[in-house]
């Protein structure tokens, strides 16, 4: 039986949308038009972009129709999927006409909105159109992330988990959301949280900043949140404490490293982490454009859920909020 190709289009071309695809360092496809002209399933009908430069060079690099607004693009061809890769505050207009004009599938970038009430008016509008509306929180997407998911939760290889530490930088709405996305993904909800305003730490975007935080989650599990400085290196890692051993998981998602509690060698009636079975395993190759797609054809051809809801997105922008609100009532508690 012959797979129905789906018809796609993006809004957005700056860096995720299409410049970071030209990173020679980058797995491909690193772009959201990465991504749709590398899938045999997608058929890229259209872009969207603002700025002018940005449309001749997309025009010239990609030899496909692109439009300086989503209602041109509406008025040739409705795409089964549309991107959504612009700045945080245009996500909502953008989502919106697109719920409005019955995109089947939006894919929106993270966070999901510039406000909470943004957030939720766009899961309305999704929920009333009948669109499914993914937030690329992308680690959900990955399997090898799942596969972690399932060794920790279900498999408990670590044991109960005791307490979780996570590194990021660039500010909290600009890597941070991944972050307690990702602890939501392990975790659950977030009860609680206490933070301070790191002010050393270097913001991708004014408006934003870093905190330094714990967050409290069910059964007392507490995770912290710590920020470097971009400036200085930039990281997003995430580290597991269990009551039999702790798993790491870094280069972005890529690496799981388990490291599993023993006899002290010094110590009589003490255990310790031995370093001796430390024990790693790795996806290299694996780009984050990629599981997404598959996830969002899936959902279309009815084989799938979404695997990172609008409903996500907003819990993510609920917890940021505490953590501003508590940052600046210098560490008070804020509970959800
Ligand atoms: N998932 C990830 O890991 C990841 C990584 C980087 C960026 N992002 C997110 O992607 C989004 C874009 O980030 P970026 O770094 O590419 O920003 P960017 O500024 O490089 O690109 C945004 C582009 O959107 C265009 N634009 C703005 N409003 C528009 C509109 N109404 N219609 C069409 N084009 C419009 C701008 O002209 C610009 O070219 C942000 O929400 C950011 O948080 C996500």
């Amino acid at each position: 039986m012959t797979e129905r190709v789906y018809s796609s289009a993006v809004v957005g071309l700056g860096n995720i949308g299409m410049l970071a695809e030209a990173d020679p360092k980058r797995l491909k496809p690193a772009s959201h038009v990465g991504m749709h002209l590398g899938s045999s399933r997608v058929r890229l009908i259209g872009l969207v972009e603002i700025d002018a430069e940005k449309r001749r060079y997309a025009e010239e690099r990609w030899k496909i129709p692109v439009f300086a607004s989503i209602e041109e693009l509406f008025k040739k061809e409705i795409p089964d999927i549309l991107s959504v890769a612009t700045a945080n505050e245009a996500h909502v207009p953008v989502v919106l006409t697109a719920a409005a004009a019955k995109v089947p599938a939006i894919i929106c970038e993270k966070p999901i909105a510039d406000s909470i009430e943004n957030g939720g008016l766009m899961i309305a509008a999704c929920k009333e159109s009948g669109s499914l509306l993914f937030v690329n929180h992308f680690r959900r997407f990955l399997p090898f992330v799942q596969k972690v998911r399932r060794q920790i939760v279900d498999e408990q290889v670590i044991g109960r988990i005791q307490q979780v530490r996570g590194l990021y930088a660039m500010g909290l709405y600009e890597m941070g959301t991944h972050l307690v996305d990702l602890f939501r993904f392990f975790l659950g909800e977030v009860e609680w949280v206490m933070g301070v305003h790191n002010k050393k730490a270097w913001n991708q975007f004014p408006g934003d900043y870093c905190a330094d935080a714990i967050l409290g989650f069910q059964d007392d599990v507490h995770a912290v949140i710590q920020s470097v400085d971009r400036k200085s290196w930039s990281t997003f890692e995430i580290q597991f404490v269990g009551t039999i051993g702790t798993l790491t998981l870094r280069d972005l998602g890529r690496t799981a490293e388990i490291v599993l509690a023993a006899d002290s060698r010094l110590y009589s009636g003490f255990r310790e982490l031995d370093y001796a079975t430390r024990h790693s395993e790795s996806v290299e190759s694996e780009s984050f454009f990629t599981p997404l797609l598959e996830n969002v054809i899936a959902c279309l051809d009815e084989k799938a859920k979404p695997a990172s809801i609008g409903e996500d997105g907003v819990a993510v922008l609920t917890v940021l909020a505490a953590l501003r609100q508590s940052a600046e009532g210098n560490g008070v508690r804020v509970d959800l």
